[in-house]
């Protein structure tokens, strides 16, 4: 039983130690795929793999065609749209994530751009303070309550939009529910975007959405950069100068943002929100686990795909 973990962008090595000893208290052989840089890496070695543990990376009709053993693919995070969830299911393969494991890690670096864009990135100008802002959260998951319940201490006044989430929910955590997205950017000077990228949200977020805002609005995506219709965001900030926008993930249009608005945008160079020990271990053993419990009794609890 092989369990190979192939990422692009490391786990620290705490979260690969105790992954290796989940793994080998299972009996299982671990083989690491760290940093590659070119795809074929991956297809050789995912060659003579039972389990596929991942992060961000992309698992494609190629890398699964190239997974002749392959029973289980786990995503360690929560979004996998990284993954084609089609061909594996084709290919009769479990695909899993780790729901929740990451989440706080991603929240605090909302607090963490926020607290830097209100201050004006620390250039020697008088910023503002998040305490008494109204914050209005784009889905309520996992990350979206992790964000709800650090904003508390912050002192802010907090609002989501979540269609799948019962109203009950969002109230019983001190959370406001809004029913619009045009309303939560028109009633939020801060909006932290939560949504998963897929088809329907892809590019959901632009121009008339982003202009809605309050004077002084600053927009955080710590969710997928596909989100955004990176030219409407652009339209907005030109025709609003008072605007802002910080991303974990640059888009792709980032040297022409950064160039246009300054200081007024932040974009990682790498996805930042789940590159925590924490977070690593966390996301890192609950992939393990999950991997070896598939393969040895086929608990499929965290099936993503049918
Ligand atoms: C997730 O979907 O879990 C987060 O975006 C983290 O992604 P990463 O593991 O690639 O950092």
């Amino acid at each position: 039983m092989k369990i190979l973990i192939a990422t692009e962008k490391p786990f620290a090595a705490v979260a690969v130690e105790g992954m290796r000893k989940a793994v080998e208290e299972a009996g299982a052989e671990l083989a690491l795929l760290e940093k590659y840089t070119e795809k074929a890496a991956l297809l050789e070695a995912v060659a003579d793999a039972d389990a596929l543990i991942v992060r961000s990376d992309k698992v494609d009709p190629e890398v699964i065609a190239a997974g002749k053993n392959l029973k289980i693919v786990v995503r360690a995070g929560a979004g996998y749209d990284n993954i084609d969830l089609e061909a594996a299911t084709a290919a009769g393969i479990s695909v899993q994530n780790t729901p929740g494991q990451n989440s706080n890690a991603v929240a605090e670096l909302v607090f963490g751009m926020a607290v830097m864009m209100e201050r004006n990135c620390y250039n020697g100008t008088s910023g503002t303070e998040l305490k008494g802002k109204r914050l209005g959260i784009q889905a309520f998951g996992q990350v979206g309550r992790n964000v709800a319940r650090i904003a508390r201490g912050f002192e802010m006044e907090v609002s989501a939009l979540d269609p799948y989430c019962p109203a009950a929910a969002m109230e019983e955590a001190g959370v406001t529910p809004v029913d619009t997205v045009e309303r939560l950017y028109s009633e939020n000077s801060v909006v932290s975007i939560h949504i998963p990228a897929t088809p329907e949200t892809r590019g959901s977020i632009g121009r008339d959405l982003i202009v809605l805002m309050p004077k002084g609005g600053l927009l955080v995506n710590t969710a997928r950069k596909e989100v955004i219709d990176e030219e409407g965001l652009i339209q907005a900030l030109t025709e609003r100068p008072d605007l802002k926008y910080a991303a974990d993930v640059a888009p792709a249009m980032a040297n022409e943002m950064k160039a246009l608005f300054g200081d007024r945008v932040f974009f990682t160079p790498k996805k930042m929100g789940a590159q925590t020990s924490e977070a690593n271990i966390n996301a890192g053993i609950a992939a393990a686990r999950q991997a070896i419990d598939f393969l040895t009794t086929g608990a499929d609890r965290f099936r993503v795909n049918k």
